[in-house]
């Protein structure tokens, strides 16, 4: 799926549970290089010691570089070190619960507004802009977005910001396209990770996603397919695709009127609900008499 050697940089890596981490060992599976970013020394502390899993050889071999997506010359600074690269994943999120994700969309915080919108959805601008230098054969973009056509509880003002995010997705794609650089987002179902944590009630919208999508949902091992849909959009194989968003959420966001899985017992027919009727209005007049 991506050309052998090639090499992307993978930006938003907290612990092995990342998205981040699935599709960049995707890509290191498949013959990449990754240059894997982390948001700053003591992010990486926690990656190290927050990943028990990892051997020390396995942490050895992987390059980091540190970025801030909010600081511009942090950006600048992690693209002039990287070299020639094929691609990008802008695996990065962040609202504060507190303010921007609850009970109500009000709130009077309007930095914490800010400050999402601008390491959610902004800085993929700004990340584009410095790996663009890095791209002068073309190359891929990628970033992660939740379903944005609809209003999901608590997800508040993240929603807004995916939803801005999408429609950046579609403005960098028809400006970058004349570099050969594409531009596109994909749309994941729920998976278990730490921003996913800091939604709150979170565990519902997965039980949610279980009763609606058509394919089963798996909450933590479905990220490995997350990660294939990341790895697809960023290699060989999708050279014709950009302003999308794809969707890699088992389906759920296309299903309405509920009922699944599988198209559970209300389902009976009239003519069937209308014998149980009888029956039962015969049965309850046979004991009166
Ligand atoms: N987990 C889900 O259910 C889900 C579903 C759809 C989309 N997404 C999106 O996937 C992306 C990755 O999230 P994840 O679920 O892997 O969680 P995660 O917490 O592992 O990753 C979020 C990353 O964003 C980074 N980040 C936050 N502020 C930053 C900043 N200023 N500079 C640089 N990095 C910063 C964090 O350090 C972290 O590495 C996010 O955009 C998220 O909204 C997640």
């Amino acid at each position: 799926m991506i050309e052998k050697g090639s090499t992307y940089v993978v930006m938003g890596l907290l612990n092995t549970d990342s998205i981040a981490y699935a599709a960049g060992r995707m890509l290191e599976d498949m013959g990449g290089n990754v240059i894997y970013t982390v948001q700053s020394e003591r992010m990486k502390r926690i990656f190290f010691d927050r990943s028990k899993d990892l051997t020390e050889e396995q942490k050895a071999a992987m390059r980091f570089e540190y970025c801030d997506v909010t600081v511009e010359n942090e950006v600048r600074n992690l693209f002039s070190k990287t070299g020639a690269i094929d691609g990008v994943l802008h695996s990065i999120g962040f609202a504060n619960p507190k303010t921007c994700l609850g009970d109500s969309m009000y709130t009077p915080a309007y930095e914490d507004i800010k400050q999402a919108f601008h390491i959610s959805c902004a800085s993929l601008a700004t990340v584009s802009h410095f790996a663009l230098e890095r791209m002068k054969k073309g190359g891929s973009i990628v970033t992660l977005s939740f379903e944005s056509q609809m209003a999901f509880p608590y997800y508040n003002w993240m929603g807004v910001n995916k939803a801005a995010l999408e429609a950046l997705v579609r403005a960098l794609a028809r400006e970058y396209g004349r570099e050969h650089v594409r531009v596109n987002a994909i749309s994941a179902g729920p998976l278990a990770t730490k921003a996913a944590k800091s939604i709150p009630h979170f565990a519902h919208l997965a039980r949610t996603w279980k009763k609606i999508s058509p394919l089963p949902w798996d909450v933590v091992n479905d990220k490995k397919e997350v990660a294939n849909a990341v790895v697809f959009m960023l290699g060989m194989y999708s050279k014709k695709i950009t302003g999308q968003t794809i969707y890699v959420d088992g389906g759920a966001t296309n299903v309405g009127g509920v009922l699944l899985p599988h198209e559970k017992p209300l389902m009976r027919t009239p003519a069937k609900k209308a014998a149980k009727k009888k029956a039962k209005k015969k049965a309850v007049a046979k004991k009166k008499f």
